[in-house]
């Protein structure tokens, strides 16, 4: 399969890609708890949703747990980028732990939002995926007010106490185009309804989606770089397969099929958010192997966006 798969190839890289700024700090969160504290630091549940980032932190002694009661009394527990419901914070202040946060301040941002809607006496329609960590989380802020609404088929079904109080909110890293659907959808049912000051969606998976979009339709295959439980990751793959350009989501450059080359000269390349971006070098010299690659860059957004670590994690450096 690999002979078929031979030949030269014109790689156009998205822009941007990879690690997000919340992601970044998730990490840095990470390695700062353990040069401090050192090991162990208990991480519940995935850090961020990335196969390479989770091994290579338990690597350094981070034990990851699904649940706070796989973390021993008084010991120090990192909740993940995705955020935590309150309960979550109430079992972790009651068993004493020592608690460092590493939830994204954009998914910060929609709990804050979550709790006010409720607070004013709106059901909150959350649109996302269920069983997913962020979701999880933010459902347990206003957990009697709050209907999850996965797809715009659920739509017609729901039911509210009072159709004039709805507001609705999103997970982070939903597909832009499949979210205005549903939010259209709604705001169909619900005239009155209410919605946050500025989208739920982040910058990062905006951003990502756009680039992706604007290499996609011009390559014959789109590789995603991320994990298969990774939502924006996912998400990337279904733009590009709406855009008719067919992709496949890859851990890293070993799961890539030679049959998916077969015939194909120009290769769409992205990341998903909480991917290294040295999978991504890697998936260029796998594809090196097979012939001469041109790689072509397509920026189509600059991202300056940085998150502060937590208070007292900011001086000295991870490794000094
Ligand atoms: Fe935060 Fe968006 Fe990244 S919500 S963790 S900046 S994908």
């Amino acid at each position: 399969a690999w002979r078929a798969a031979a030949g030269s190839r014109t790689v156009l890289l998205a822009a941007p890609r990879s690690f997000c700024a919340g992601v970044e700090r998730a990490i840095e969160i990470v390695r700062r708890v353990l040069a401090t504290a050192g090991p162990p630091v208990y991480v519940r549940r995935q850090i961020v949703h990335n196969a390479h980032v989770v091994a290579e932190l338990e690597r350094d002694g981070a034990v990851f747990v699904e649940e706070l009661n796989a973390v021993p009394d008084g010991a120090t527990v990192v909740f993940s980028a995705h955020g935590v419901s309150p309960a979550v914070r109430a079992e972790a202040a009651e068993r004493g732990l020592d608690v460092v946060d590493a939830t994204c301040p954009l998914v910060a941002k929609v709990h804050v939002e979550a709790t006010r809607f409720a607070t004013r006496g709106d059901t909150v329609l959350l649109i996302g995926h269920a069983g997913h960590d962020e979701v999880e989380g933010t459902l347990g802020e206003a957990p009697q007010s709050t209907i999850l609404v996965e797809d715009v088929e659920a739509v017609p079904h729901i039911e509210v106490p009072d159709p004039r109080r709805v507001s609705y909110l999103t997970q982070t890293t939903l597909a832009v185009d499949e979210t205005a659907e549903i939010v259209d959808a709604l705001r169909a049912r619900f005239p009155e309804m209410r919605g946050p000051a500025s989208e739920d969606i982040c910058y990062a998976t905006t951003n990502r989606q756009q680039a992706l979009a604007a290499v996609a339709a011009d390559a014959d295959l789109v590789l995603v770089v991320g994990s298969a439980n990774s939502s924006n990751s996912v998400r990337l793959v279904e733009v590009a397969e709406r855009g008719g350009t067919p992709a496949r989501l890859i851990e890293d450059a070993d799961a890539i099929d030679p049959a998916w080359l077969a015939g194909t000269s120009v290769i769409g390349l992205t990341a998903g958010a909480s991917a290294p971006p040295p999978l991504v070098d890697g998936v260029v010299s796998a594809l090196r192997a097979l012939g001469e690659v041109t790689v072509v860059e397509r920026e189509t957004a600059r991202e300056t966006v940085e998150f502060a670590l937590p208070l007292g994690l900011r001086s000295g450096s991870a490794d000094g």
